[in-house]
C-alpha cells in the first residue's frame, strides 16, 4: 500500500465514546440517519467517480462505505482507524456489501502519510475527538493534489441545547452529556470551528452547512441516550452524578413517553459539513 504509518510522532489520546459492542451498533444506526446528510455533502464537496479518497476516523466504515459508492470501482477509499476491532467490523461490513475499493489502515491519524496523492480527504466526527485538529487537516491537506476535495462533518451541540427546553427529562439527558463530553475535552463545537480549521491548515474558507434531524419514535430518542451509556465510563471518572436520570435502561422508554404527551420531535446534534478545494498553486 502506498499510504503508510510514520515511524515516529504518535500523540495517543483516549477516545471518550470507548469501543463496545453497544456503542458499535449505535454508530451504525446513526451512520443510517445521517448518511444523506453526509452524502449531500460529498456530492455539493465534488467527490465524484473515479477518485482516491483518504477517510480519517473510519470507525464501522459506514462514510467509507459511502465514499466507495460514490467513486465507483474506478476509484479508492482509504480508511484510517486506530482501533482493531473496529477495523475488523468495518472490513467484514465492507466484504458483506461487496465493495472491492476499500482498504482500512489501522493507525492514529496523526500518523499517517501518502507518496500518492488523494483526490480528496474526509472525515465525520473524528476532528471533534483530536487534540490538534488543525495539525491533522494540514497535515492530511498535504496528501491531497492540488485541486483536490477537502470535506469535514462535526457536530455542534448549541442548537440541540437551546430546544425542547418543554422536555425536562430529554433536556437533563442532553445536558449531562454534554457536561461529560466538556469534561473529556471533547469540542462540542467543531462544526462551527470548521471554518477557521480549514484556512488555519492552508485552505480557502470552507462552505458550509447544517442539517439537524428530527423525531420522535423510540430508536430515534434512543440514539442520544444511549450515548449516555457509552460514556457512563467517562462519568464516573469526572464525577458527573447521573442519578437525576434514574435507572438507564429505562431511560428512552420515558424520554419517549415525554415527548409523545407534548406531541412534539426531539433533534440529534446539528450536523455541520465544510468543504472546500486546496489551491492549485500549492
Ligand atoms: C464517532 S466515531 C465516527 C466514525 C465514522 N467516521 C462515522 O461517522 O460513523 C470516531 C472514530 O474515530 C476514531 N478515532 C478517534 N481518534 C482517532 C485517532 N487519533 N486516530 C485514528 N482514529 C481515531 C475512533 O476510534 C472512532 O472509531
Amino acid at each position: 500500500m502506498d499510504t503508510f504509518v510514520k515511524p515516529t510522532g504518535s500523540h495517543p489520546i483516549s477516545y471518550a465514546l470507548g469501543y463496545t459492542d453497544a456503542e458499535q451498533e449505535r454508530l451504525i444506526r446513526q451512520a443510517e440517519i445521517i448518511a444523506p446528510i453526509t452524502e449531500r455533502l460529498f456530492r455539493d464537496a465534488g467527490i465524484v467517480p473515479g477518485q482516491r479518497v483518504l477517510d480519517l476516523g473510519s470507525g464501522m466504515g459506514d462514510v467509507a462505505m459511502l465514499v466507495a459508492r460514490l467513486v465507483g470501482p474506478a476509484g479508492e477509499v482509504v480508511g484510517i482507524e486506530r482501533d482493531a476491532n473496529s477495523i475488523a467490523r468495518a472490513q467484514a461490513r465492507v466484504a458483506a456489501a461487496g465493495l472491492l475499493n476499500v482498504n482500512f489502515l489501522n493507525t492514529d491519524v496523526n500518523n499517517i502519510v501518502s507518496d500518492q496523492p488523494f483526490d480528496a480527504v474526509v472525515g465525520r466526527f473524528i476532528l471533534m475527538f483530536l487534540a490538534d485538529p488543525v495539525s491533522v487537516l494540514r497535515s492530511a491537506v498535504g496528501m491531497v493534489r492540488p485541486g483536490g476535495v477537502v470535506a469535514f462533518q462535526e457536530p455542534s451541540w448549541a442548537p440541540m441545547l437551546s430546544l425542547g427546553a418543554g422536555l425536562p427529562l430529554w433536556s437533563r439527558t442532553r445536558r449531562l452529556i454534554h457536561e461529560i463530553l466538556l469534561r473529556s475535552g471533547a469540542n462540542r463545537e467543531m462544526g462551527f470551528a470548521l471554518y477557521r480549521a480549514f484556512q488555519e491548515a492552508g485552505l480557502p474558507a470552507p462552505k458550509m452547512h447544517l442539517e439537524m434531524p428530527l423525531g420522535n419514535d423510540g430508536d430515534f430518542i434512543r440514539l442520544t441516550s444511549d450515548v449516555l451509556c457509552s460514556l457512563q465510563p467517562l462519568a464516573e471518572k469526572h464525577k458527573v452524578s447521573l442519578k437525576e436520570l434514574r435507572n438507564l435502561d429505562t431511560l428512552p422508554d420515558r424520554i419517549y413517553a415525554e415527548a409523545t404527551a407534548a406531541n412534539t420531535v426531539v433533534s440529534l446534534i446539528a450536523v455541520v459539513g465544510a468543504w472546500s478545494r486546496k489551491p492549485n498553486n500549492t
